[in-house]
């Protein structure tokens, strides 16, 4: 890295500045507004029109129990679908491209910035 760049990022960072492409779990939490109205996370949370998401990072697909996934859901996860950052930054920009014949209503968070902070959130609620 040049050595400007790096004294640029550094005074940002000094002054509390995020670098745009720095993840932002707190930017993330907002975005999760989208998200709430079928999904929890939180201690104690539950199913609602979609699974909670408590330590989704790292969880198998289609692992919660009594919720009913869809056919093309349990396939894939009988296929080995885990939900690391690329698996699930890649469902969330775009579900039925992701999961065709899926049944999350969700059209995606086409915004990069967003996505990537939203998993930073995510990350955050085990
Ligand atoms: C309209 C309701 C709805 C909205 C809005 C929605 N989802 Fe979903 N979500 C679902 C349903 C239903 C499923 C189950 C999909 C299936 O079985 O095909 C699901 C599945 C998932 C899964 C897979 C869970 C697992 O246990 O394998 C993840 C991860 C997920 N949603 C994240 C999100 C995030 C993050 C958002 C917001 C950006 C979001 N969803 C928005 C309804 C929704």
């Amino acid at each position: 890295m040049k050595r400007s760049l790096r004294l640029a990022i550094s005074i940002a960072v000094i002054a509390g500045v995020a670098p745009a492409w720095a993840q932002d779990a707190s930017q993330g939490a907002l975005v999760f507004n989208q998200c709430r109205a079928c999904h929890a996370v939180d201690p104690g949370a539950r199913n609602k029109a979609g699974p909670e998401l408590n330590g989704i990072l790292s969880r198998k697909a289609a692992s919660v129990s009594g919720f009913n996934y869809s056919k093309a859901m349990k396939e894939a996860a009988a296929k080995g679908l885990v939900w690391n950052e690329q698996n699930l930054s890649a469902y969330l920009e775009s579900p039925d491209t992701f999961i065709p014949k899926g049944v999350m209503a969700f059209g995606g968070v086409r915004n990069e910035s967003d996505l990537k902070n939203l998993i930073a959130f995510l990350k955050t609620q085990n």
